[in-house]
């Protein structure tokens, strides 16, 4: 079953059951060593999920929950290895969404749920993109409509001291470091950290090109179309990080939809979501240099 979150779609499965939790991969057409993250109602359940909770873990979910913060923290026993991918460490989070907390709520458990997209193909933000990648794959899409937020949470590992960000997302680095009143943390964003966070996973099939200015999106907009008839577009720059965040994944949908080639990237300052914003579409571009 999809659900909405906040920040993305969900694909959701009873966290205690492995059958249901093996589906999860099989519809998806996910590796089975890139481990999922279990939602929860509410905070209290957090040591049933998680073990030797740290303070630093606490007091980011305190501050944090119900939000777009996922946090690492040891796996309690109750916790499949199918979940985790054999880890021994879980990402637990409490979505702020009505739908999301009110399913949470009534089921009582965990529920474990990647984004509600096929591998490879950046997540969803409505229920409308959910049935456009999964089809008749998924039982049942709730309607909660667009995710307000719009890229994926924050993920914080907390098995470390201090802290580490391994995906900037909805809650930004300062924020974090406002709660934790620690300083400058480190920001590790890459496969070697966490499986399941290759380039790949943030990209459109059209090539995205980053530019650090309308000025110098429009230079290259010129020097992209060529003589061909390569169709260059220069992706719309909302005037808010906010904007941006959430409607990114709906645009470079669009631009698929529409058969762009080269879609050009105008990045935002790196302050709030702007940094989950520029981390997605960095690692778009960057994908987008490995296609044949
Ligand atoms: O906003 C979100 O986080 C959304 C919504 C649905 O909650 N979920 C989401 O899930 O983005 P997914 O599976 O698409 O991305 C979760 C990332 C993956 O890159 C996975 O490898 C990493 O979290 N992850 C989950 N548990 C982990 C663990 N125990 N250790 C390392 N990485 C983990
Ligand atoms: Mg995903």
């Amino acid at each position: 079953m999809a659900f909405p979150t906040e920040t993305v779609y969900g694909l959701g499965a009873d966290a205690d059951q492995p059958d249901a939790v093996r589906r999860i991969f099989a519809v998806k057409g996910r590796p089975a060593n890139h481990p999922l993250i279990v939602h929860l109602a509410s905070v209290d359940q957090f040591d049933e999920w998680g073990r030797d909770v740290s303070d630093d873990a606490r007091a980011l979910a305190a501050a944090c929950w119900p939000g777009p913060m996922t946090l690492l923290v040891a796996a309690a026993d109750r916790v499949s290895p199918l979940v985790t991918g054999g880890r021994t460490t879980v990402g637990l989070r409490v979505p702020a969404h009505p739908v999301a907390l009110e399913l949470l709520g009534a089921f009582g458990g965990g529920i474990a749920a990647p984004s509600a997209n096929r591998f490879g193909r950046v997540s969803p933000t409505s229920a409308a993109n959910v049935h456009a990648d999964l089809g008749d794959d998924v039982d049942l899409v709730l309607d909660g409509g667009s995710s307000a937020i719009g890229v994926e949470s924050t993920i914080v590992d907390c098995t470390v001291d201090p802290p580490q960000i391994l995906r900037p997302g909805g809650i930004d680095a300062a924020t974090i470091q406002a709660v934790l009143q620690r300083g400058h943390l480190g920001v590790t964003s890459g496969p070697s950290r966490a499986s399941g966070m290759l380039a790949a996973h943030y990209a459109p099939r059209c090539q995205v090109v980053l530019a650090d200015s309308l000025h110098a999106a429009r230079e290259l907009e010129i020097s992209r179309s060529g003589p061909s008839n390569t169709h260059v577009e220069i992706m719309e720059y909302p005037a808010s990080v906010e904007a941006y965040a959430r409607h990114l994944y709906q645009w470079l949908r669009d631009a698929d939809e529409r058969r762009v080639d080269v879609l050009i990237a105008i990045l935002p300052p790196p302050e709030g979501l702007g940094e989950a914003v520029r981390d997605r579409l960095t690692k778009a571009a960057a994908a987008a240099v490995d296609r044949p």
